[in-house]
């Protein structure tokens, strides 16, 4: 498989991943703007793009995914609990399913807290193994830190469902398993964001000092630290479910 990670606008991270060997590839958290590469990238590799990904609808930055998905002819997803509230057909995803690639799987975990539709994708090489090499994390379980509860009214709740989302699905993965996050430092999806844009699920259990609260202070923890909001946050939002 090849695989790139994209550093670009308000400290997020982009990916484009697949399969030479099928010429196909899915772009995951585009943001408004680098459309371009993507396809710059797709034309390098020779691939088609036949999914874009959005880990949940964003509100701390424009997401270029419909633009996207429209220029490359692929489908642009979101999670299933986007139904309803987002006014456009998109492809929905549900818990557990898996998107075949070519020779890579992409497998979608639910993982709600971030926003109520956040999803983690984990990703296996078929060339390399039967299980995971790395997993997306979104804004769900970022490098050194957690990502915010993105409702305002709702974080306290949200913040546990977080809770459960880790400890119940991201942290039973193995602990080899790379961790490739949705921001890095500088981003007001979460406080205390390293600069590294890797990890791996071993190191931040070890070392991701949210993960090892038992779930009341995490919740304390969690809602104590948020950041301002985005001031274009509700803007944001709207953009990406108006029809
Ligand atoms: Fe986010």
């Amino acid at each position: 498989m090849f695989f790139r990670q994209l550093a670009t606008k308000e400290a997020t991270l982009s990916y484009f991943f697949g399969c030479a060997t099928y010429q196909v590839a899915v772009a995951i958290d585009p943001v408004l703007g680098d459309e371009d590469w993507f396809i710059e990238e797709a034309r390098k590799q020779n691939v088609k793009i036949t999914h874009v990904i959005d880990t949940h609808i964003h509100a701390d930055h424009y997401s270029g995914g419909r633009a996207l998905a429209k220029r490359c002819g692929g489908l642009y997803c979101l999670h299933e609990n986007g139904v309803g509230r987002v006014k456009f057909d998109f492809e929905s995803l549900r818990d557990g399913q898996r998107i075949d690639v070519g020779n890579v799987v992409v497998e979608v975990i639910h993982t709600p807290g971030h926003t109520p539709d956040s999803i983690c994708l984990a990703v296996t090489d078929r060339r390399r193994g039967d299980a995971p090499w790395f997993v997306l994390t979104g804004d769900s379980m970022l490098v050194g830190a957690i990502g915010r509860p993105d409702l305002a009214g709702r974080e306290r709740e949200l913040a546990g469902e977080l809770y459960d989302s880790l400890h119940r699905r991201i942290l039973t993965l193995p602990a080899e398993i790379e961790l490739y996050p949705g921001h890095t430092s500088g981003s007001a999806c979460g406080a205390g964001i390293s600069g590294k844009p890797v990890s791996t699920i071993g190191f931040e259990k070890r070392w991701n000092p949210m993960l090892s609260m038992e779930r009341g202070a995490f919740v304390e923890a969690l809602t104590k630290s948020i950041p301002p909001r985005p001031t274009e946050m509700d803007k944001m939002v709207a953009a990406h479910i108006a029809a």
